[in-house]
């Protein structure tokens, strides 16, 4: 009884202030916003090829039936049900997790400091062509790719410059509320970005040697298993999988939380992680095969295993020398303006969650929201964490050795700076590593155990016609076949961070 009431109170303030989606293509568009970002452009590549490329492939799809889609669904499920945040969401449920709800906020503040740092490369890339197509050497100073995004990294107040820029955007558009803002923005800016880089993989198939890395993603290796280790690789799918789908923020949870009983959350959900999915596909068969080209070409700095640099290395080589000319740099404008507009979209729902926790206090305690105003002390704080991030030039720079030490002192132990090459390291590993997996899979053993598949499917049936695909099916995954497979995760992630060789 006193959950039912507690339950439509939250839904009151929910349509008096939170507002909701104005049509379906909105929430789908900006769900699809959030989940296709930086983790799909520049994550998913880099990761796919520092961890054997097809084996990487593999497990991501299966992780995907089998924990990615039942997560969606969870998430959705669960905002639409309380109509609030995580923190609120767990809070009206079940008290005793509400500290799930406060890993998800954690994950958003480390992972949105780091994303606006990315998103400020971004945003010099972009900057960096257009000036190209005007005068040529003044984009880049007439470097070649590696040595650019060499020398651009150790600069840390290039850096932290972008990423202001960045951060004080994604804030701006974050200030204008769910309607004004985040709505028209994506439904804009995804079908284009789709357009250009089906452009760029034709570019990029079509450079010579360019099969290597098409081999390289889709050739069967099996033996990549035993030379890395199923474990390293499954952790990183995973890792990888959680951050590309916006899990384990909560992000969802509120994006659920503004939807109308019309809308079926099953289809969206699986719309949603295949949409996801084919953009991280996209982006490998945009970069893999420029790759496999340019390293038969004997381009130097050029590997899969290049690490977080490879989506800006190599991209910045198609346009510059694999396009090259006026069309190059005009192509690279718009690749990287693209880009932008998707990291931009994925940022303002990381930022949504670690404001909505404090509007939606303040709306609680029946005061005024001062959306405007939290925002602006919100990102301070963000800017602050993010400074460390701009100024280690991802591990190479010249405070690189002493700011990463700063973990290791705090945490007393020497490993801790072998797990780490950076600080954006650092941040990932607690959030995409550590928290957003954990957080998922008390989410799966909550629903499973505590509230039961029942209650999430009886949510799912107030949609009008809509079918369940498989009550089992969803069952099974939420009980059992997530929180194992996270467990293990899980232990891979402590093995690493403590150095333990178990895996
Ligand atoms: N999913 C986004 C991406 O792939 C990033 C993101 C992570 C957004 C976590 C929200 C929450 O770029």
């Amino acid at each position: 009884m006193e959950k039912q009431s507690e339950l439509s109170k939250a839904k009151q303030i929910d349509n008096n202030e939170r507002g909701q989606w104005s049509s379906k293509i909105g929430f789908l568009m900006a769900s699809i916003g959030s989940s296709v970002g930086l983790g799909n452009i520049w994550g998913f590549p880099y990761k796919m090829g520092a961890n054997g490329g097809f084996a990487f492939l593999i497990i991501y799809l299966a992780l995907l039936v089998f924990v990615g889609f039942a997560a969606l669904l969870g998430e959705f499920t669960l905002g639409r049900m309380t109509g609030e945040g995580i923190i609120g969401t767990y809070r009206t449920l079940n008290k005793k997790f509400t500290f799930v709800g406060w890993f998800g906020v954690i994950s958003a503040f480390l992972v949105i400091s780091f994303y606006c740092v990315l998103g400020g490369f971004v945003l010099r890339y972009a900057v960096g062509f257009l000036m190209e197509i005007f005068s040529a050497g003044s984009g880049f100073g007439g470097l070649g790719s590696g040595e650019f995004f060499g020398s651009f990294i150790v600069n840390g107040f290039s850096s932290a410059f972008y990423f202001f820029i960045f951060l004080g955007l994604t804030s701006v558009i974050v200030m204008g509320g769910v309607k004004g803002g985040l709505e028209k923005f994506t439904t804009f800016a995804m079908p284009t970005l789709s357009i250009i880089m089906i452009i760029v993989i034709i570019k990029s198939l079509t450079l010579e040697g360019a099969i290597e890395g098409v081999k390289f993603m889709f050739e069967p290796n099996w033996q990549a298993f035993s030379e890395i280790g199923f474990v390293k690789i499954l952790k990183t799918a995973a890792g990888q999988m959680f951050f590309s789908l916006s899990l384990g923020m909560g992000i969802m949870v509120i994006y659920g939380s503004y939807l109308s009983k019309q809308e079926d959350i099953q289809k969206s959900s699986i719309v949603i992680g295949v949409a996801d999915t084919i953009f991280a596909v996209l982006a490998g068969l945009m970069i893999m095969p420029a790759v496999g080209a340019f390293m038969a070409q004997g381009v130097e700095g050029i590997t899969y295993g290049a690490g977080p640099g490879l989506l800006f290395i190599t991209m910045h080589q198609v346009f510059s020398v694999g396009m090259g000319g006026f069309m190059g740099n005009l192509f690279g404008f718009m690749f990287y303006m693209l880009v932008f507009f998707a990291a931009i979209t994925s940022s303002i729902s990381v930022l949504e969650v670690c404001i909505a926790f404090f509007v939606d206090k303040r709306l609680k305690e029946g005061k005024s929201s001062q959306r405007i105003k939290i925002t602006a002390i919100v990102c301070i704080v963000i800017f602050i964490l993010g400074l460390p991030v701009t100024l280690d030039g991802l591990g190479s720079g010249t405070a690189g050795g002493a700011a990463i030490d700063i973990p290791a002192v705090m945490f007393g132990m020497s490993e801790v700076r072998v797990a780490f090459d950076c600080w954006l390291d650092f941040y990932d590993m607690i959030s995409e590593g550590l928290l957003m997996p954990l957080g998922t899979m008390l989410m799966c053993l909550f629903i499973g155990w505590i509230i039961g598949t029942k209650a999430i499917v009886k949510e799912l049936e107030e949609t009008p016609k809509v079918k369940i695909i498989s009550y089992r099916f969803w069952e099974i995954c939420f009980k059992y076949i997530a929180p194992v497979i996270v467990f293990i995760v899980f232990l891979g992630q402590i093995d690493d961070f403590f150095g333990l060789g178990i895996f």
